[in-house]
């Protein structure tokens, strides 16, 4: 009786404070539902975390009714082909562990970009000083509707993904892919960041007065105490968000 009030108890904890769709931290399920319906192009960011060493940002983009690109950089990796792939859950309460399988929602065999996971997205090859530039088109994964990826995990690997072709049991499973040497959340990119990228930095189509400049510059102000959260979100886009929703909010 004790334990399973417990494990009823440790459910709700769970759906309070995490996504049941991916166990992210962060629900972006209505913000998953609001793209859809908007039939824009949609834009997703992943910045790879849980290693000194390997780093990288990549970028997934879907017009629709059309494949989605996954394009990036990753670094400190030795050189060679490396496993990659879309995990489960944007779970990273236990590093890149906690990430669960390749996404696989048709529960089928690991294979490639064609068949297989939904979440095989094949190699990313480092050259000989360990940067892998990447730019892959992957016809199976959605950023918008039920399949969507957004809020789910990316995972890079210390070794070759063999495509399901290994001849073993784990070869249908992972690819034989191994450690999982960094990984990171897909999240959507806020308006305000795509704004920021188009240079509309106005929301009604003038321009800003005097008093609305002082405004966000002190809004901007008060958003850089929390640097390394924008940081930490938005990477090298960082200043450009937040002067984007300043701006936004010194014209209300
Ligand atoms: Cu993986
Ligand atoms: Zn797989």
């Amino acid at each position: 009786m004790d334990s399973q009030i417990n494990i009823a108890m440790r459910a709700l904890e769970f759906t309070e404070t995490r996504c049941p769709r991916t166990r992210a931290k962060e629900c972006s399920c209505s913000r998953v539902k609001s793209i859809t319906e908007s039939q824009q192009t949609t834009v997703a960011q992943c910045i790879l975390e849980h290693s000194d060493k390997v780093k990288g940002t990549i970028l997934l983009m879907q017009a629709p009714g059309t494949p989605t690109l996954v394009k990036g950089t990753i670094t400190g990796l030795e050189p060679g082909p490396h496993g990659f792939h879309i995990h489960e859950f944007g779970d990273m309460s236990d590093g890149c562990k906690s990430m669960g399988g390749h996404y696989n929602p048709d529960d089928v065999d690991h294979g490639d970009l064609k068949e297989g996971h939904v979440g095989d997205l094949e190699n990313v090859m480092a050259d000989e000083k360990g940067v892998a530039k990447f730019s892959i088109v992957a016809p199976r994964v959605d950023l918008m509707g039920d399949r969507s990826v957004i809020g789910r995990g990316i995972v890079v690997h210390e070794d070759e993904d063999d495509l399901g072709k290994g001849g073993d049991a784990e070869s249908l499973k992972t690819g034989n892919a191994g450690e999982r040497l960094a990984c990171g959340v897909i999240v959507a990119r806020s308006e305000e960041m795509v704004e920021a990228h188009g240079g509309k930095h106005t929301t009604s189509g003038r321009s800003m007065t005097k008093g609305e400049k002082s405004k966000r510059e002190k809004i901007v102000k008060g958003m850089k105490k929390d640097k390394a959260g924008f940081k930490k979100r938005y990477g090298k886009d960082a200043e450009a968000v937040m002067y984007a929703t300043a701006t936004k909010q010194a014209m209300k």
